[in-house]
């Protein structure tokens, strides 16, 4: 038997309506906050992620699907979805038409990463991306998405909030971290090493501990900002406390991808395991000119969808639709072709298989519909269909026009 490639899963049955309830959900309070759909390919140039996640980081560096594909082109799987966005926004040419835009996504996005609970190779995201706002207020307006979400889908999470400041004042914070970190290099773990020379303020969330002890007297990225990016983030503050959303700050919050500048923020679930980020996002001010467009100013997120998929509380089932069935052979052609009219308006489920009234109720039953729709001879005769409401119980025998 073939199985599906590990950490690869199909969503199907009680995980498909889950799955469908969180998308429609999710992309219902987009579309309420002014986001419209957008659709990219699963497959792009690898040195779109190169230059946009960074080669210095761990998805590009170990993670990425990447081939040569028959047209010797180097390519990838997409490893997130906002590399993609922005490749997008700058070929359309949205850069140079100035103005806002704001767009939102599902779908699946591939890591090679060692799988885990909640940890997948193929994994999903809903994210959006707004172009053009270099407001802090639409940093504010994002985390009240993400908020306004995991709510409605009655997931409950901490935010943890970091400011990664911008082009004045990261570049000298990163050298007075460098130099912490070279001061006790002889203890700090291998993979702190390399980052000292590739992407040091990765340093900040390694996740052994004995380097966390050491870097609890690291200077603060936060203690170092400029004026423009403090002011900004106490801005960021006093929106969400004025709209009661709490918050956490983190100060060694640096997210795993390298196109972040300013506002940083990841949502986490404590009911799900280790692998508890459920959302993640941040202003990246400089990627549209960094993959050749328009200096635009941006900001997003994305959700993991399968990590939020066990913490959804669904609302009540409730009985939808019509089940038509036939008593005899006679009757199941007429069954048919009404099933067929009354689907331009409703769910119909049919059975073909001939049966008595009982069976065909047992039947209805389990599908969780409304009617139980049902055809004998008798009632072909007389042009008319038994029916019964499986929510109040009430039985009517109709005329077929009526029906
Ligand atoms: P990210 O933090 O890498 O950000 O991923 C966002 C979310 O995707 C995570 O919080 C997590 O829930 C989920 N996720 C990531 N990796 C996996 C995995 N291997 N298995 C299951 N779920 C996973 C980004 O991808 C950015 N593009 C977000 C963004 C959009 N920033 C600005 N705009």
């Amino acid at each position: 038997m073939i199985s599906s490639l590990r950490g690869m899963n199909d969503i199907l049955s009680d995980d498909y309506e889950r799955f469908t309830y969180f998308i429609s959900t999710a992309t219902k309070i987009a579309q309420r906050y002014g986001f419209h759909f957008i659709e990219t390919p699963l497959l792009e140039e690898t040195a779109l992620f190169k230059r946009s996640v960074g080669e210095s980081s761990d998805i590009v560096g170990k993670e990425m699907y990447q081939f040569i594909d028959k047209g010797e082109n180097d390519v990838c799987l997409r490893p997130e979805g906002t590399a993609g966005v922005v490749r997008a926004f700058i070929q359309k040419k949205l850069d140079r038409a100035g103005g806002i835009h704001r767009f939102f996504y599902h779908g699946a996005m591939f890591r090679y990463e060692r799988p885990q609970k909640g940890r997948l190779r193929q994994f999903h995201q809903f994210g959006v991306e707004s172009f053009g706002v270099d407001s802090v207020y639409e940093d504010a307006s994002m985390i009240m998405m993400v908020s306004d979400i995991l709510k409605t889908l009655g997931i409950g999470y901490r935010l943890q909030l970091n400011s990664l400041g911008c082009n004045a004042c990261m570049p000298p914070y990163r050298q007075k971290l460098i130099k912490f970190v070279k001061e006790c290099v002889d203890n700090i773990c291998e993979d702190c090493i390399r980052r000292v020379d590739t992407n040091p303020i990765r340093v900040l969330d390694c996740k052994n501990g004995s380097c966390q002890e050491l870097y609890v007297g690291a200077p603060k990225l936060l203690h170092n900002l400029c004026s423009e990016c403090s002011n900004d983030f106490d801005t960021l503050k006093k929106i969400l406390e004025n709209n009661g959303i709490e918050y956490e700050v983190n100060t060694n919050l640096v997210r795993g991808l390298d196109y972040y500048s300013k506002t940083a923020f990841e949502f986490v679930s404590d009911n799900i395991g280790s692998q508890s980020a459920i959302a993640g996002g941040g202003r990246y001010d400089r990627l549209v000119e960094f993959l050749d467009g328009r200096p635009t100013p941006a900001v997003g997120f994305a959700m993991g969808i399968e990590r939020l998929m066990e913490l959804i509380v669904m609302p009540e089932r409730k009985k939808e639709g019509y089940y038509i069935g036939a008593m005899d052979d006679e009757a199941l052609d007429l069954a048919v072709k009404i099933a067929h009219q009354k689907r331009n308006s409703d769910i119909v489920s049919i059975d073909y298989k001939t049966k008595n009234l009982k069976n065909h109720l047992k039947t209805a039953d389990k599908e969780n519909v409304k009617y139980c729709a049902v055809i004998g001879s008798n009632e072909m005769k007389d042009g008319t269909i038994w029916v019964k409401n499986l929510e109040d119980k009430t039985e009517q025998t109709l005329l077929l026009e009526d029906f």
